[in-house]
């Protein structure tokens, strides 16, 4: 790139439910490290609730109420108004406004394309009843991106067709009107547990619907529960059985969470992960004892969100404040790219003294 950009970060989540631990090694972890590294000009964090109402337009309701959760999820993981921006998209116009004149430089036939949205248009049944504001969500998450300018988005691997349009989005805009916009990168987990981690039931994806997942929020003895009655190797019957690591939701857990410390702290006898997944492929080593190993692993993380989240909940109003002020942080910044953008695609008329007074000159002169 020819000019060097300030590093900014832009994120967000549909406001859907409450977060679980999928989101939490998937992205948020990341983004409290990204936080705190202080390598980052600013930092963006963003409720996406109109883009979740673009497939519950009908049930405003659950998104209302999944705005306080949300936010007492990002606050309980360590992001840290003082450093990031936390706000709500719909208070942003200056949004909406962005997509109204990216939506000139996408051609329907490259929304259709995008592998993501395909997959979203099966699970939701919309091949026939598809929401024109739900196909064009990709070009409103151009808009939720560039309008910070953003230089780095951390986010899922399902995300990387979004940012490849917002890629394309910026080199269209920039190529017809002039550079304005900043092409951004994804950050994704390095780990193939972190990407992709399963429900407890062992299934490809939590989600609520099919009740596999471990949130953010769930007391000790909720998660202690569920790991407990968490998918390992079906052939594992016996202690003494040779068991299985790959798709075992136990091991991919232990690859997302665990530390090298934490084996000297609860389980001396094994020098670090490799030798207790040995161990099991070996047999001789019971699922119990695993479990039990990743319960601790698992709290040590957790029970300081928690402790986080117990406080901020004492202040429910303060969290509002945080999101309010954010939203008036981010409103500010995006009205200033929107501002440039109106101005290169010359549709600031009222800014453009050139503009009227060659118009003077042609009518008075
Ligand atoms: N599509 C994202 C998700 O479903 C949420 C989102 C909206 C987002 N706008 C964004 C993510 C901008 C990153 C950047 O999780």
């Amino acid at each position: 790139m020819e000019t060097k950009h300030p590093k900014i970060i832009l994120t967000g989540d549909r406001p859907t439910g409450k977060l679980h631990v999928g989101h939490y090694v998937g992205s948020l972890r990341q983004r409290v490290a990204l936080q705190n590294s202080g390598e980052y000009e600013a930092v963006f964090i963003m409720i996406a609730d109109a883009q979740a109402l673009t497939d519950n337009a009908d049930n405003p309701e659950k998104i209302r109420q999944s705005i306080i959760d949300v936010a007492l999820d990002y606050l309980s993981v360590g992001l840290d108004p003082a450093v990031t921006t936390m706000f709500v998209q719909s208070q942003i116009p200056e949004l909406a406004e962005l997509t109204i004149y990216y939506m000139n430089l996408v051609t329907v036939s490259r929304v259709q394309r995008n592998p993501t949205v395909k997959a979203e248009i099966v699970q939701r049944n919309f091949e026939t009843t598809m929401p024109v504001g739900f196909f064009v969500y990709p070009i409103s998450q151009a808009s939720d991106i560039t309008a910070f300018k953003a230089t780095t988005v951390p986010v899922g691997e399902d995300q990387l067709p979004m940012i490849e349009q917002t890629r394309e989005i910026v080199r269209s805009f920039n190529g017809t009107y002039g550079e304005v916009l900043v092409e951004p990168d994804a950050l994704i987990p390095e780990s193939e547990a972190c990407k992709r981690l399963p429900g407890t039931d062992g299934k490809a994806k939590m989600s609520k619907s099919l009740g596999n997942c471990i949130y953010l929020s769930d007391p000790p003895e909720e998660v202690k529960k569920k790991v407990m009655s968490m998918f390992t190797d079906p052939g594992h019957l016996r202690v003494e059985d040779p068991g299985c690591v790959e798709g075992n939701a136990v091991f991919t857990y232990l690859d997302a969470f665990c530390r090298q410390e934490q084996f000297a702290k609860y389980l001396p006898e094994y020098a670090d992960l490799d030798a207790l997944k040995a161990h099991y492929r070996r047999g001789g080593l019971g699922d119990v004892k695993i479990k039990k190993f990743l319960i601790n692993v698992m709290e040590e993380e957790l029970a300081p969100i928690r402790a986080r989240r117990r406080e901020y909940e004492k202040d429910i109003r303060k969290v509002y404040r945080i999101l309010e002020d954010g939203c008036r942080r981010a409103q500010a910044a995006a009205a200033d790219t929107l501002r440039d953008v109106k101005a290169a695609m010359k549709i600031n008329y009222f800014e453009d003294e050139e503009l009227i007074q060659s118009h003077v000159d042609r009518y008075q002169g």
